[in-house]
């Protein structure tokens, strides 16, 4: 389904009964709402779930491709008034975890829980911002080649990259339908986001951290941090994955995120 949003156009589905808990999902970069396919399916038999693509991503609109951390918020905020869902349980991984964050920190009314995947809630130091730079050179040069050949050994487990070569594809996909100017231009907003660690202690509804056991990106170490820093916080490792761990292990990723729904009220 398609919403006029601020100045764009931005996809979004939902799935499953509109009295149950509202949970809403936000991927990562460079992919879209499709990487929730197998939660999707675990969830709306009970929930009301919503899945979106994040401007520039997946079929929403690209616009001019000048984004910051702030505008997806607006996004985000704005596709929630639309639906009319007052408040949800938000899940994000990666930079859907950056994007929640900050919601967080701006709307806090709107979170009945939070989900935290593969993410972190500190800013890129100097390396990372120069990596980034290089990305940046490089998908101007070459569209989006040889940012997949980098980034999808990065982002996937050993043995995802070696055993599943279905995962492996549809990961390049994504990343593959994804225009260069809006890779770009998000690169540079996740470049330029504000750091929400200090936030961490103020958050107040039921939390839940899950990080690929082998994620380079944002490892185990960064959501033990985390987890330290929110109170009542809930972590569990997910064996067998990388970054992805939502794809490269859904039994294990959503048998955590059943049993966490399960736990909270309906309302
Ligand atoms: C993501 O998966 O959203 C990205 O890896 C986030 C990042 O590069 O910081």
């Amino acid at each position: 389904m398609r919403m006029k949003l601020n100045d764009i156009g931005i996809e979004y589905e939902v799935y499953g009964p509109r009295t149950g808990l509202p949970i809403v999902f936000i991927h990562g970069f460079p992919f879209n709402q499709t990487m929730w396919k197998q939660q999707v399916e675990a969830l709306k038999g009970e929930y009301y779930v919503i899945t979106y693509d994040v401007r520039g991503h997946g079929k929403s609109d690209i616009g001019d491709g000048h984004y910051t951390i702030e505008l997806f918020v607006d996004d985000f905020i704005k596709l929630l008034d639309y639906l009319k869902v007052q408040s949800a349980v938000i899940v994000g991984l990666s930079m859907g975890g950056y994007i929640a964050l900050r919601s967080f920190e701006r709307h806090p009314e709107r979170f009945r829980a939070l989900i935290l995947c593969d993410t972190r809630s500190e800013v890129d130091n100097n390396d990372g911002k120069i990596k980034r730079a290089n990305q940046i050179k490089a998908i101007k040069s070459n569209g989006m080649k040889d940012f997949i050949e980098s980034f999808v050994p990065a982002v996937l487990f050993e043995k995802t990259l070696k055993s599943n070569e279905r995962l492996v594809n549809s990961v390049r996909e994504m990343i593959e339908e994804t225009s260069p100017l809006a890779a770009a231009g998000t690169l540079l907003a996740l470049a330029a986001r504000t750091d929400t660690t200090h936030s961490l202690f103020n958050i107040n509804i039921p939390t839940l951290i899950l990080v690929g056991k082998y994620d380079s990106i944002t490892p185990p170490s960064t959501a033990h941090a985390m987890k330290s820093k929110i109170p009542d916080a809930e972590l569990h490792v997910i064996p067998e994955a990388g970054h992805l761990s939502n794809l490269e292990n859904p039994q294990e990723f959503n048998k955590h995120l059943l049993a966490f729904l399960k736990k909270l009220s309906p309302r």
